[in-house]
C-alpha cells in the first residue's frame, strides 16, 4: 500500500508490544502506544519511534473497556490520520488451578484478552476499509493450542482469539484486509521473568532449541504479517515456540 500508513499496538509499553511498535516503526509506519498503566516506558517507545523518523501517540486505555477503546481508535484517527494495522496484543497472565479460579478473575482473563481484540477490530475495521487495506494481528498463545493445568482461563480466551481471527478473515479478505494471529511459546518479557528465574533449566529442556525467544523475535513475525507480501496469509495462526508443541 502507498502513502503513510498507522498501526496501532496494544500493550505496546513493555515486552513484545513495545518490540512490535519499534519494528512496524523501521518498516515505515506511524505508530500509537497503547498502555494502561506504564506511562513512562509507553513514552520511551513513543520517543525511540520519533526517533525512527516515524510519528507517535501515546493512548492509555484499558482494553478490556470498549468506550475507553472506542475513543482509542478515535483518537489515533484523528491525530494520525488513519487506521491500518492493529496488533491486539495487550494481555496478562494469571494461574490457578480450575476449582479455585474465581469467577471475577475468569471474566477479567477474557475481557482482557478476547472481548478487548472483539472491540478494537470492531472500531478499527471501518477505517481499514476506507483504505482498501488493513492488516490485523491477534497475539495468542501456545497455551491456546496445548492448554495450560493451571491457566484455563488464559488458555480459553486465547483459543477464542483463534476463532475471532478466522473469522475476521473470511469476512474482511474482500476488502484487503487479512487477519492473522501469532502464538508465541517461552519469550523473555516480564510477564515470564519468573518462571523463568525460578524453572529456567526445566522449561529450557522441554523446548527442543533450548532457548527462549526474545521479544523481537515474535516482532519479526509480526510486521511480516503486516507487510504487503504477506497479503495472502490469512485466518492463520503462527506458532513461535523452538518446537515445544507440534500438531
Ligand atoms: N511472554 C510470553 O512468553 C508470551 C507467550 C505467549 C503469548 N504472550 C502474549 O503476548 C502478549 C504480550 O505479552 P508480554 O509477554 O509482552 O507481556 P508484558 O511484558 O507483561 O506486557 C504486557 C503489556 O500489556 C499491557 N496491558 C495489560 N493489560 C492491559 C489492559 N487491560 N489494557 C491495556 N494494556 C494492557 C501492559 O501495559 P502496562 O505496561 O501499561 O501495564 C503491557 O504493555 C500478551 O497477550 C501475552 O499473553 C506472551
Amino acid at each position: 500500500m502507498a502513502g503513510r500508513r498507522v498501526a496501532l499496538v496494544t500493550g505496546a509499553s513493555r515486552g513484545i508490544g513495545a518490540a512490535t511498535a519499534l519494528r512496524l516503526a523501521r518498516e515505515g509506519f506511524d505508530v500509537a502506544v497503547n498502555y494502561v498503566q506504564s506511562e513512562q516506558r509507553a513514552r520511551e517507545v513513543a520517543a525511540r519511534v520519533e526517533g525512527l523518523g516515524r510519528r507517535a501517540l501515546i493512548v492509555r486505555a484499558d482494553v478490556a473497556d470498549y468506550p475507553q477503546v472506542k475513543a482509542m481508535v478515535a483518537r489515533v484517527v484523528d491525530e494520525l490520520g488513519g487506521l491500518h494495522v492493529l496488533v491486539n496484543n495487550a494481555g496478562y497472565s494469571s494461574h490457578f488451578e480450575p476449582e479455585a479460579l474465581p469467577v471475577d478473575e475468569w471474566r477479567r482473563m477474557l475481557a482482557v484478552t478476547l472481548d478487548a481484540a472483539f472491540y478494537a477490530a470492531k472500531e478499527a475495521i471501518p477505517h481499514m476499509k476506507r483504505a482498501g487495506w488493513g492488516r490485523i494481528v491477534n497475539v495468542s498463545s501456545l497455551r491456546a493450542l496445548a492448554g495450560s493445568a493451571k491457566g484455563a482461563h488464559y488458555a480459553a480466551a486465547k483459543a477464542g482469539l483463534i476463532g475471532l481471527t478466522k473469522s475476521l478473515a473470511l469476512a474482511l479478505g474482500p476488502y484487503g484486509i487479512t487477519v492473522n494471529a501469532v502464538a508465541p511459546g517461552y519469550t523473555r518479557t516480564d510477564m515470564t521473568r519468573k518462571a523463568l528465574e525460578e524453572q529456567g533449566e526445566q522449561i529450557l529442556k522441554q523446548i527442543p532449541v533450548r532457548r527462549v525467544a526474545e521479544p523481537e523475535e515474535v516482532a519479526a513475525l509480526i510486521a511480516f504479517l503486516c507487510s504487503d507480501e504477506a497479503g495472502s496469509i490469512t485466518g492463520e495462526t503462527i506458532s513461535l515456540n523452538g518446537g515445544i508443541y507440534m500438531r
